[in-house]
């Protein structure tokens, strides 16, 4: 018998659209992997979640949620409300395995498992996100939990205090809105303000966690990283902030200028965060010299791999690596039950 396609993500239409069209949430299937899962102390069905990007707001969140997905992560949110950047949002590019560094990459027709994002870190209001985020913690069963992505946002004359204070008070609502866990955006590869690029500096990045710490209280605090390169600059961003974070999750994709299919570089040649596919081994080696340095270092620090996680032997992957969790965007927003599929093909004991 044919099976009806399950509804997911119109990559024809723009975010705008997405936002307003959420699939209606199926009744709820439970997800359970066999064994203990815990996610930054909190008990869950599984080590499968969804990274900020997919799950625009609390309808995108209760439609995955009642497919079987424990770890549901909130797409980031800020202080003030921000349209997305004008589409296209997502660009499919042709390109095999990235190691980082790679000067541009190909527009491809066709999405074959790896596309550029170009958002910019869209947001609804603080009043319109924090009500949905309080409506969908409620929606929740047992062994799931709801992360709120929140990111600062640059304003002219900031400094770095601004900044954290800006953080502080999208994870204060956060928080109040009932959110399970934070997760702090300092990685986004289309916004070029130091908003976006925090990971890049460690002191900076310290001083914006050390205040997010002192408002989340024992909440779970969650940084997410882009890629880094290097072991000396994995080394000095997870110092900078084992103090202050329960949890650091990579990669926020590998950032790249586009090339047209009509030769000529899109976004006026600014980076594009590639998701997908290609980003697999580069973000896996990444987790791997992480976890390395974490226990070398003795930090008390979880990991929650990111990047190209499309079946069970890529999440298997990052466990081995030294992950305590996985998440995937691309492939869910692809296949929305993707999580039920993995559970199928995951060993019993
Ligand atoms: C459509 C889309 C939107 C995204 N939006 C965000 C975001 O708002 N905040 C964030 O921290 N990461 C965002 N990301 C990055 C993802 O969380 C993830 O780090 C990246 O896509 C790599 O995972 P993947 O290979 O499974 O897609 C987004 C990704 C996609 C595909």
């Amino acid at each position: 018998m044919m099976q009806t396609p399950l509804p997911r993500y119109n990559v024809q239409q723009t975010y705008d659209w997405n936002y307003a069209h959420p699939p209606a949430a199926p009744d709820y299937q439970e997800v359970r992997f066999p064994g203990e899962w815990d996610f930054c102390g909190l008990q869950v069905n599984g080590p499968l979640g969804i990274a900020a990007g997919p799950l625009l707001n609390g309808a995108w969140c209760r439609y995955y949620a009642a497919l079987g997905w424990s770890v549901l992560t909130y797409k980031t949110v800020r202080s003030s409300a921000r349209a997305c950047y004008p589409p296209p949002n997502l660009v499919p590019v042709a390109c095999g395995m990235l190691r980082g560094d790679e000067t541009e990459v190909q527009q491809a027709r066709e999405m074959e498992g790896t596309w550029a994002v170009s958002f910019g870190m869209p947001s609804q209001p603080p009043d319109v996100w924090r009500a949905d985020v309080e409506r969908t913690r409620r929606a929740l069963r047992p062994g799931q939990v709801l992360v709120v992505s929140v990111v600062g946002t640059v304003q002219p004359g900031w400094d770095v205090d601004d900044l954290a204070a800006d953080y502080a008070r999208c994870a204060r609502w956060a928080m109040e809105s009932g959110a399970d866990a934070v997760e702090a955006n300092f990685s986004c590869p289309n916004v070029p303000t130091c908003d976006g690029q925090l990971y890049q500096q460690p002191e900076q990045a310290a001083a914006v966690a050390a205040v997010l710490r002192e408002t989340v209280g024992r909440l779970p605090l969650i940084i997410k990283v882009g890629f880094l390169g290097s072991d000396e600059k994995i080394e000095q961003l997870l110092e900078a902030l084992a103090p202050w974070a329960d949890a650091l999750s990579m990669t926020n994709s590998v950032a790249l200028p586009v090339r047209g299919q009509d030769g000529r570089l899109m976004f006026e040649g600014q980076k594009r965060g590639i998701c997908g596919e290609a980003i697999f081994e580069a973000s896996l080696e990444q987790v791997r010299r992480a976890a390395q340095i974490v226990k070398r270092r003795s930090f008390a620090l979880h990991l929650i791999g990111v990047g190209g996680v499309f079946t069970v032997h890529h999440l298997q992957a990052y466990l081995q690596a030294g992950a305590q969790s996985v998440q995937c965007a691309t492939a869910a927003m692809l296949v929305p039950d993707l999580v039920q599929r993995i559970r199928a093909e995951w060993p019993e004991r």
